[in-house]
């Protein structure tokens, strides 16, 4: 269940990755990306990739609903930027992969926060938003065991934890930079990106941050 959720989250980053020159292009209006085609995209993304679409197999109603729930807020979040993204004469509208990630991760928590949780954080030297700082867990995880060069790469780490003094289900998928990350992320360390943000200074292949998912017992 955990992963599913994070392969939702990623198939949905990478169809606004997929149109982010489209979103970009100051001389279209409409990009017809309304938030049916969105979602139904990024089921089909997320099918292609898990070998079956996010709601089929045997799931438990509460997997049905956290499901749905990250589902409905992807659409509402398409829904409440298509002002922006279909607005003309404007270039970069800051409608970028992880800005969409941290608004579905937002709603997703005001919908089913009780339940579960889905985040994305980072290394902490590395984090630009200050919501997306990890916790004392996630920070444990990615120095101790994420820092580890005999550990695969990419692997989850996975464990039973307390969140906010309740037991609970704990996932963390490391991710790596690749060099479309590096434009924002790259060299120059420091200098100014297209977002308004010092640059990380990071390398394809170091790790850039992490997908964090709490299911509460
Ligand atoms: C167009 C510039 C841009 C590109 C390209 C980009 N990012 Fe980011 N990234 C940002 C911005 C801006 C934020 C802050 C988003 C927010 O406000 O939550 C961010 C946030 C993040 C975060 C969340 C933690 C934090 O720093 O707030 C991670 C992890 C991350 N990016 C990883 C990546 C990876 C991995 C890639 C490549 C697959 C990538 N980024 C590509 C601009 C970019």
């Amino acid at each position: 269940m955990a992963s599913r959720l994070a392969e939702l989250l990623r198939a949905g980053r990478s169809i606004v990755s997929n149109y982010q020159t489209l979103i970009n292009d100051p001389t279209i209006g409409d990009k017809k990306i309304d938030s049916t085609r969105f979602v139904d995209e990024a089921v089909i993304l997320y099918a292609q990739r898990v070998g079956q679409e996010p709601l089929s197999g045997d799931l438990t109603e509460r997997d049905r609903r956290l499901l749905q729930a990250q589902l409905d807020a992807m659409r509402e979040v398409l829904d409440e930027h298509q002002d922006d993204i279909n607005r003309k004469g404007i270039g970069f509208k800051g409608f970028v992969p992880a800005i969409f990630a941290r608004l579905i991760n937002e709603k997703f928590a005001a919908k089913v926060g009780e339940e579960a949780r889905v985040r994305v954080t980072a290394p902490e030297q590395l984090v630009r938003n200050r919501k997306s700082l990890p916790d004392a867990w996630e920070r444990m995880i990615i120095q101790d065991v994420f820092s580890d060069p005999k550990r695969p790469k990419g692997e989850a780490y996975m464990e039973v934890a307390e969140v906010d003094g309740r037991p609970a289900f704990r996932m963390l998928l490391p991710e790596y930079y690749t060099d479309s990350c590096l434009t924002c992320h790259g060299e120059p360390k420091g200098e100014i990106d297209v977002t308004g943000y010092p640059k990380e200074g990071g390398k394809t292949g170091d790790l850039g941050g992490a997908i964090s998912i709490v299911l509460f017992k």
